[in-house]
């Protein structure tokens, strides 16, 4: 069975998403780990709660970015994962973890990539007047929210309330974000 470990930064309902479709079998493969780099996040309760073991590695802790980066390549490298999920992981990822794990980084955006990188493309696209929205998965390179897309999901929306907007982006997300790991393993 694959082996996937799921960063994330905040709320975490992607995570628990692909975390409860491996439970369920609806992904055949295994949550070895979550791991967050802000204590506190929501994220790290909800690994708790799914029994998905969390670690907390806060950058600021660490000499450098590349020892905190070594850090997580010796807990990737101990758990043999497959695939590594970024979920809402507010951090760009450095020259240590895609030397060491580059083709095997995915990460899900809120926005029909190119348009709208960064980290508030709900707010960007919604601001901008957008009438179309959607969910880009693709491949981690250094540049942020650049590298190959593997998946997207555009849907319209034409509504006046950024949060009604926000609940349809992350539905988008979690049923895409399932989908693709599934293709993907
Ligand atoms: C998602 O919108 C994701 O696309 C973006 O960060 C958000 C994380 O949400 N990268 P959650 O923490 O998974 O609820």
């Amino acid at each position: 069975m694959k082996k996937i470990a799921i960063f994330a930064s905040g709320g975490g309902s992607n995570f628990e998403a692909i975390a409860a479709a491996c439970l369920s079998g609806e992904i055949e493969a295994e949550v070895v780990l979550m791991l967050c780099d802000k204590a506190g996040a929501g994220v790290i309760e909800r690994a708790e709660r799914l029994g998905i073991k969390a670690l907390v590695l806060e950058p600021k802790s660490f000499g450098s970015k590349s020892e905190y980066e070594e850090r997580i390549v010796e807990a990737l490298d101990a758990l043999q994962v497959d695939l590594v999920c970024l979920a809402g992981y507010m951090r760009i990822v450095g020259d240590t973890l895609l030397q060491a794990y580059e083709g095997r980084i995915i990460n899900i955006h809120p926005s029909l990539l190119p348009a709208f990188k960064g980290a508030t493309a709900i707010k960007d696209a919604f601001e901008y007047g957008v009438k179309v929205f959607g969910v880009s998965i693709h491949y981690v390179n250094k540049e942020l929210d650049g590298g190959k897309i593997i998946a997207q999901r555009a849907f319209s929306y034409e509504g006046e309330s950024q949060e009604e907007l926000e609940t349809k982006v992350h539905a988008v997300e979690h049923k895409l974000y399932i989908e693709t790991i599934n293709k993907l393993i």
